[in-house]
Formats: structure tokens, C-alpha cells, sequence
């Protein structure tokens, strides 16, 4: 007999029980917003005063000086001392002014924000945070802005994309240009392997004189954010960028509102599908990170007041 054809998967195929997750969901996310001054300075303290990320999220020559042990955050048994070589590679200066900024915009890159419109509402924040180094022209401008302040970038896209940066650099250097001189915020220490790469990133930015200004996450700060979700009963091996930026975010910011965080395959409205990320679909390694979880944890800060998760379109 002839091969059955196949249809495409439907939404419900691929996501069984989505339906009535993002229902509830909805229905909690409808209840008015109203930012709660309580709740957040009480968040706020909280992470302050466990993971010190407004201090020590970003490794500076101040906070690491030469000889410091570095322990990765994700090979626990692999540290490394740091040499003069590797210091010169570390901001001198403190790259958050000494001040809280009033309103900062978390950009996720989950495919709920296509055609979301966002992209004025999320330029309007003071500072913007995004994730991977994501595409920002050719159409998707209006739907999640230009404006970048801070920038994160997996080496794994540094090996992908440009070859581990060990033939030509330039392409590298030039996909760059729309981030301006926002920081460029590396995993630097995390795995041995991240290492190299990033400090090939650091010299490249320097050797070509673009603006933009490399900086490593400390690995100690990543260690004790994991802690602290886990203490808020997250399992997970490792924790997402975007819950990692968002928690910064609360320590750095007044107003915290995150867009493009919607770890679903499908839309909360209409419930049509969507892809992954905003600019492709690829998947997320659920291995490693516990999206729908962490999504979670972030709606009910969304629910106490802390922080502003955008969900709908913005027009
Ligand atoms: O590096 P990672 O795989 O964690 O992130 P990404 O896929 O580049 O997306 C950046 C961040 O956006 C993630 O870390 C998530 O927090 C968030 N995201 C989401 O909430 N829903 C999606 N469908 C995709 C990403």
C-alpha cells in the first residue's frame, strides 16, 4: 500500500496540554497590573543581598583582582587564577553608573513578540537589556526595537556563526555595529571551553577599535542566582539568559518589564502557532533550561507587582 501522507503537526500535537496551561495562565496574567513598592523593594533586597549582582554581576579589575581564584559556575571542578594577561581583559570602571535606573526593558527572544508592534514601547525604556546577540533590522524593528544597552552573547554562536573567531574576524566585528557601545556581556568563565572564545571576542572588539564593550558575567554571581531560584524551587541544570538578565534587571531597575518571554509553541491570544524565538525555531535545549518553570516563577512576580511581563501586542 502507498505510504500514508502526513499532515502537519498541529499546535495541539506538539504541545499536549498546552491549551489549558495557557489558559490558566491567562486567566491569572488578566487581573490588572498594578506595580507593588512592597513586593518589589522586598525582591529586590532579597536578590541584592544574596547574589550582589548591582556589585559583582560583571567582573572589573576592582572586584577581581590579579590572583583571584575564578571557580566556573558550570564546571565546578575547573577554576582559574587571573593572570595580568587576563585582567587587562576586565572593565576598569563599574559598568552600572552609581545609580538605579527608572525603567529597563528585558527583551527575551521568544517568537511571541513577531508582529507584536513592541518596539517603540520597548526603545522608550532607559535601558535595554537583550539576549544572544538577536537580529534587530530588516522588519524587526517595529516589533522589538533598536535600542541596546546590554547585550549577551553564548559563545556557541561565537563558534557557530563565526568560526570560533579563528579565521576572519571582520564579520564578526561588523554584525556588531547595530548594538552601538552597549556592553557586550559574555559567559566568559562558565564552561573551559567559553574561555578562549571569549577572550578572542574581547581582543577582536579591541584590535578593530569597535565600540562596543566586552564584559564577562563573574561566575560567583551566576553560582548564587542559581542557588536563589533554586531556594524558590527551580530545577534546573542551568539557568536561561532571559531569567538571568530579568533578575539583574530587578537589581539595577525601578521598573522591570520583560518582553518576549512566552516559552509556549503557541499564541496566548488565538492560539495560533508560533516559533521558538522571534527569528527562527530553533529549540531550546529543555536538557539544560527549565523554561515553562522559570516562566513560572516570573508570572508570579508579575502577579505580586515586582515586575511588568508583556504578553499581548503593544499597538
Ligand atoms: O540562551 P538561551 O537558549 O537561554 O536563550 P534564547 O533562546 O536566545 O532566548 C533568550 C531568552 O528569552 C531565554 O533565555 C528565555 O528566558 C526567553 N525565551 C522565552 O521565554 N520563550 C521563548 N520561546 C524563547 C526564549
Amino acid at each position: 500500500p502507498a505510504p500514508q501522507k502526513k499532515s502537519a503537526p498541529k499546535t495541539s500535537d506538539l504541545c499536549k496540554g498546552c491549551k489549558e496551561v495557557i489558559e490558566k495562565v491567562m486567566q491569572r496574567y488578566s487581573q490588572p497590573w498594578k506595580k507593588q513598592e512592597d513586593n518589589y523593594q522586598k525582591s529586590r533586597s532579597q536578590l541584592n543581598s544574596k547574589c550582589h549582582g548591582f556589585e559583582k554581576a560583571i567582573i572589573t579589575q576592582a572586584n577581581t583582582p590579579v590572583g583571584t581564584k575564578l571557580v566556573y559556575d558550570g564546571e565546578k571542578r575547573r577554576s582559574l587564577q587571573v593572570t595580568p594577561e587576563i585582567s587587562s581583559t576586565f572593565t576598569k570602571e563599574h559598568p552600572f553608573p552609581n545609580k538605579t535606573w527608572d525603567t529597563c526593558a528585558v527583551v527575551g527572544n521568544g517568537g511571541i513578540l513577531a508582529n507584536s508592534g513592541c518596539g517603540e514601547m520597548i526603545d522608550s525604556a532607559q535601558f535595554v537589556i537583550r539576549c544572544n546577540l538577536p537580529p534587530l533590522k530588516n522588519g524587526f524593528e517595529k516589533h522589538v526595537g533598536v535600542k541596546t544597552d546590554l547585550v549577551t552573547a553564548n559563545p556557541s554562536i561565537l563558534l557557530e556563526k563565526y568560526g570560533a573567531l579563528m579565521g576572519r574576524r571582520r564579520p564578526f566585528v561588523e554584525s556588531l555595529q547595530i548594538y552601538g557601545n552597549s556592553l557586550l556581556l559574555l559567559p566568559a568563565f562558565s564552561y573551559g571551553h567559553n574561555t578562549p572564545v571569549s577572550l578572542r571576542a574581547a581582543y577582536t572588539i579591541e584590535d578593530f577599535g569597535s565600540p562596543i564593550r566586552p564584559v564577562f558575567f563573574n561566575p560567583e554571581y551566576l553560582q548564587k542566582l542559581a542557588a536563589f531560584w533554586r531556594g524558590q524551587g527551580l530545577r534546573a541544570v542551568r539557568l536561561s539568559t532571559g531569567i538571568i538578565m530579568a533578575s539583574l534587571a530587578l537589581e539595577l531597575c525601578r521598573d522591570v518589564h520583560l518582553y518576549g518571554f512566552w516559552p509556549f509553541s503557541s499564541h496566548p491570544h488565538g492560539l495560533y502557532d508560533l516559533t521558538n524565538h522571534y527569528y527562527d525555531d530553533r529549540k531550546t535545549k529543555t536538557k539544560f533550561h527549565a523554561m515553562p518553570a522559570e516562566f513560572e516563577l516570573l508570572l508570579r512576580l508579575h502577579s505580586q507587582g515586582v515586575l511588568k511581563l508583556h504578553l499581548g501586542d503593544c499597538r
